[in-house]
């Protein structure tokens, strides 16, 4: 073996999950660096790793560049943005842990963007495009949907614990379907009825569960916690 080829300065090796039938199978990818400084980013190594060693490798990407929110893996059992994460030696690469795995890195979505349905009052929006937004409302709509935010939701994980009944989308609510939420409560076109029924159907994905939370956290940095669970709690009364 080259001995040039073994210096970590040109190499980097991870450790990819996949999970296939069932089964999470670990496979050890040395990560051949396009220049010595490079700091690949996770996406960078996947796409390698597919081109010489895992043909088969299954997983999700659109933009590369933070933009589209689907490359969401984990990384050392943490949610990070695939396109816009860094890899170092060593690190362990799998799907989300969050939601269900479809295959190799890929999880299912479907169960959250179904969530919403029926619980929003889809009328009495009115279509004024002068009107101005505030800056909640902007910061909020730069969502890019990766779901990082489902980490550590204890709402979101009840899910998995305590199944209200077999409908094909989640019952309980999570960071991203509140946000969505009080989006439309902000939405200055939003009408009255409009933003209630946003509140109500934040109640019924399980809001009260945030009560007893220390509060989620954004993968893009949007304030969660500021902007979205506390005016959401003031907004139903279950806080002053
Ligand atoms: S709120 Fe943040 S972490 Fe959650 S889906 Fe949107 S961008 Fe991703
Ligand atoms: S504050 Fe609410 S939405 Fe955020 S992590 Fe906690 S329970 Fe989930
Ligand atoms: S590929 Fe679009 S956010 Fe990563």
């Amino acid at each position: 073996m080259n001995r040039r080829l073994q210096n970590n300065s040109e190499y980097l090796e991870v450790t990819i999950i996949a999970h296939k039938e069932g089964q999470d199978l670990p496979t050890k990818f040395k990560y051949k660096k396009r220049n010595e400084k490079e700091k690949p980013m996770a996406l960078d190594v996947l796409l390698q790793a597919q081109e010489n060693q895992l043909p088969d490798l299954a997983f999700r990407y659109g933009c590369r560049a933070r933009n589209c929110g689907v490359c969401t893996i984990d990384i050392n059992g943490k949610p990070r943005i695939a396109c816009r994460a860094v890899v170092r030696d060593g690190d362990e690469l799998k799907a989300m842990s969050t939601l269900p795995v479809i295959t190799d890195l890929i999880v299912r979505r479907d169960q959250i963007s179904r969530q919403l349905k029926g619980k929003i009052y889809e009328g009495g929006r009115k279509n004024d495009l002068n009107v101005e937004a505030s800056e909640d409302y902007h910061e909020l709509t730069s969502c890019i949907e990766c779901y990082a935010c489902l980490d550590n939701c204890p709402m979101h994980e009840k899910n998995f614990s305590e199944i209200k009944n077999d409908q094909d989308y989640f019952q309980w609510g999570n960071p991203f379907s509140l946000l969505k939420l009080q989006t439309i409560a902000t939405d200055p076109v939003s009408t009255v009825v409009r933003r209630e029924a946003a509140v109500s159907a934040a109640l019924e994905l399980g809001l009260e569960t945030c009560l007893d939370c220390p509060g989620c956290k954004c993968g893009v940095g949007i304030d969660l916690k500021g902007k979205v669970i506390k005016p959401l709690l003031q907004n139903s009364k279950l806080v002053d």
